[in-house]
C-alpha cells in the first residue's frame, strides 16, 4: 500500500523478502535475493520472449504458474520457485527437452557449463520414458567461426535474437516448425562477415552453438580461469582468460555494463596466439663484446645501474601501449630522472571503428592496442605509422620496454653508448643491446590499462611467465630504488601507487577503488565521444 506511490515495490521469495524497483522481473528479483531461477530463454542482455517454459513459479493466489522471465513483481507477492508444483513443472520441461536431445556430453564441448546438463543433473528426470528414434538434424556449418549441431539445439532462439537485437545483423531465424524447428541461416549466406557473431557461442545454453577454434581443444573443467582486459584494442572489453598447460584455450567476455556489456568482437576474442608464443627471452642477458651472456638477475642490475649512473648524452625512452600503466608509468618515471625528452610509443590503429550497433558504447576501436590512452597520459607521444612502424631513432642512452622492434634494421641501436632492451623476444635489433631483460607479457602478471575513455580497469595473471622473466614495473622499480627514488614497490598495487604519485591522472586512485568494474582516471574525458581511437 504504501508503496502505490513510491518507485519500488516489496515482496518475498522462497520466504526472503525483496524491495526492487516497481517492474523488475521476478527472475532478477530472485537473483538479487540470492536465489537462482533455472532458465534458458532468457538473457539479460537480450528480450524475453518466454518460450522456454524453464523459469516457471508459483505465485501465492495465481491460479497459474508463471514465467518468472517475463512477469514483474508485484507488492506483497509471495513467490515460491521450490514448490512442489514449480518442481514438477521444471522436471516435466526437462523431460520434453531429453525426448530429443542426443545426450552426447561426453563428447560435446559444452559439457561442464552446460545448462541442461546442469538443470538436468539437479533435478530432470532420472529415465527417459520414450522408445521412439530421435529426430535427427545434424551438423551445419553457419560459416565465420560457427558450427551448429542441430540435435543440441533445445530452440531457446538466444542466438537468433542476438543477431537481430545486439548485432543488428538479421543472420540467423528458426525454420520449419514444432519438433522439426531448426536454426538456420539464410540460403548460402553464412554468418562469416558478421564481426560480432562468436557470442552467438558465449550464450547458447546448450553445446548446439560451436566456436570452430575452439572445437575439441579442451575439457571446460580442465581450464583455469582468470579476469582480464581484452589487450587487442583500446575499447578495453573485459574478459576472461581461459588457460590449460599455461597456454591460452579461449578468451570469453566477462560482464561490464560501463564498457561492453556481456560481449566482445571476434578479432579480439581469437588474436590470443601471441600469448602463447615460446621464443619468449629466457634470462637477463648482458653483452660482453659481440655476445649476449645470461646471467642472474642481481648482477646484470648492478651492472645496469653502474652503467646509467655513469650515462652520458641524450636519453630516448620507448613504451608499450601492450603493456600496463604500472610497467609504463615507472618507465616514464626513469625517463624523467635520466633527464630524457619525451618518451615514445607505437601502435597499430585499424581504418575504421567496428560498433556493435544493439550496444554501440562498444566498438573495435581504431587503435589496435589497449593502454594508448594510458600512455598518452603518462606523457608518452605517438611515433611511427598505422602499423606500428618507423619513427624510433636511436640515442646515446636508448631505453625500449615491449616494443620487438621487428621493422627496425639490424644495426638499430648499435652506435648507442647505452642501449636497454625490457621485452619478451629478441627480434635483430633487440640483439643490438647492452642488456636484455626479460619481463612478463600483461598475461602473467596483475596491472591496469586505461582504456579509450580514460577509464582505468584492472587484470589478474593468468599464465606463468617463464621462471626468470619479471613484471617490467618490477625491474623499473629496482632501478628507480637503485637511483634513490623511493623504495622498490613491493606488488603491483603499490606499483599503482607510485604512478599515481608522479601522475596526476592517476594520483589518488587505487586498486580497491577501480574494483572489477574499473573507475575513471582524473582526465576531463568526453564519455562516449569514441576519441577516434
Ligand atoms: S542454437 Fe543454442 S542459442 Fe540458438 S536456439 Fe539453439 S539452443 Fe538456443
Ligand atoms: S572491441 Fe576491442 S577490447 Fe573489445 S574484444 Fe574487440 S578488440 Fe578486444
Ligand atoms: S526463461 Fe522464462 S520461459 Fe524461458
Amino acid at each position: 500500500m504504501a508503496n502505490e506511490q513510491t518507485e519500488n515495490v516489496t515482496c518475498r521469495i522462497n520466504g526472503i523478502e525483496v524491495t526492487v524497483p516497481r517492474g523488475t522481473r521476478i527472475i532478477e528479483a530472485a537473483e538479487q535475493a540470492g536465489i537462482g531461477i533455472a532458465h534458458y530463454c532468457y538473457h539479460p542482455g537480450l528480450s524475453a520472449p518466454a518460450m522456454c517454459r524453464m523459469c516457471l513459479v508459483e505465485i501465492e493466489g495465481v491460479p497459474k504458474l508463471q514465467p518468472a522471465c517475463v512477469s514483474t513483481v508485484a507488492e506483497g507477492n509471495n513467490i515460491l520457485t521450490e514448490s512442489e508444483r514449480a518442481r514438477e513443472s521444471r522436471k516435466g520441461t526437462l523431460e520434453f527437452y531429453l525426448i530429443n536431445h542426443p545426450l552426447d556430453c561426453p563428447v560435446c564441448d559444452k559439457s561442464g557449463e552446460c545448462r541442461l546438463q546442469d538443470f538436468v543433473h539437479a533435478e530432470g528426470p532420472k529415465h527417459g520414458r520414450l522408445r521412439d528414434a530421435k529426430v535427427i538434424f545434424g551438423q551445419d556449418d553457419f560459416g565465420g567461426n560457427i558450427l551448429y549441431d542441430g540435435d543440441r539445439c533445445i530452440m531457446c532462439t538466444r542466438c537468433v535474437r542476438f543477431m537481430r537485437e545486439v548485432a543488428q545483423d538479421d543472420l540467423l531465424g528458426v525454420v520449419q516448425r514444432g519438433h522439426r524447428s531448426v536454426i538456420d541461416t539464410f540460403f548460402e549466406q553464412g554468418l562469416d562477415d558478421s564481426p560480432f557473431h562468436t557470442n552467438i557461442v558465449d550464450i547458447c545454453p546448450v553445446g548446439a552453438l560451436l566456436d570452430k577454434d575452439f572445437l575439441h581443444k579442451a575439457r571446460v573443467w580442465d581450464l583455469d580461469h582468470a579476469p582480464s582486459i581484452c589487450p587487442n584494442c583500446s575499447q578495453g572489453c573485459n574478459i576472461r582468460i581461459d588457460t590449460r598447460d599455461n597456454l591460452v584455450q579461449r578468451l570469453r567476455p566477462r560482464a561490464n555494463p560501463d564498457v561492453n556489456s556481456y560481449w566482445m568482437c571476434d578479432y579480439g576474442r581469437h588474436s590470443y596466439e601471441w600469448m602463447n608464443g615460446t621464443d619468449r627471452i629466457e634470462a637477463p642477458l648482458v653483452r660482453d663484446g659481440e655476445r649476449l651472456v645470461a646471467q642472474n638477475w642481481q648482477p646484470a642490475m648492478l651492472a645496469l645501474l653502474d652503467r646509467l649512473k655513469q650515462r652520458a648524452g641524450s636519453v630516448r625512452i620507448v613504451g608499450s601501449p601492450m603493456l600496463s600503466n604500472e610497467d609504463n608509468g615507472l618507465l616514464a618515471r626513469l625517463g624523467s630522472l635520466l633527464g630524457a625528452a619525451a618518451p615514445v610509443y607505437r601502435s597499430a590503429r585499424a581504418e575504421d571503428e567496428v560498433v556493435l550497433p544493439g550496444f554501440p558504447k562498444l566498438a573495435r576501436r581504431r587503435e589496435l592496442a589497449a593502454n594508448g590512452r594510458g600512455l598518452s597520459a603518462l606523457g608518452f607521444e605517438r611515433v611511427g605509422d598505422d602499423r606500428a612502424q618507423g619513427g624510433l631513432t636511436s640515442a646515446d642512452v636508448l631505453i625500449v620496454l615491449g616494443d620487438e622492434l621487428a621493422d627496425l634494421p639490424a644495426d638499430f641501436g648499435r652506435d648507442a653508448s647505452l642501449f636497454v632492451y625490457l621485452g619478451h623476444r629478441l627480434h635483430p635489433a633487440a640483439r643490438n643491446a647492452h642488456f636484455v631483460l626479460p619481463v612478463s607479457t600483461f598475461a602473467e602478471q596483475e596491472g591496469t590499462f586505461t582504456n579509450f575513455e580514460g577509464r582505468v580497469q584492472r587484470f589478474w595473471p593468468a599464465l606463468q611467465p617463464p621462471p626468470l622473466a619479471r613484471p617490467a614495473w618490477q625491474v623499473l622499480g629496482v632501478l628507480l630504488a637503485g637511483l634513490d627514488d623511493g623504495p622498490a614497490p613491493a606488488d603491483a598495487a603499490n606499483a599503482f601507487l607510485r604512478v599515481g604519485s608522479f601522475f596526476e591522472p592517476f594520483a589518488g586512485l587505487t586498486y580497491e577503488m577501480i574494483g572489477t568494474r574499473g573507475a575513471l582516471m582524473n582526465e576531463p574525458v568526453a564519455i562516449g565521444a569514441g576519441g577516434g581511437d
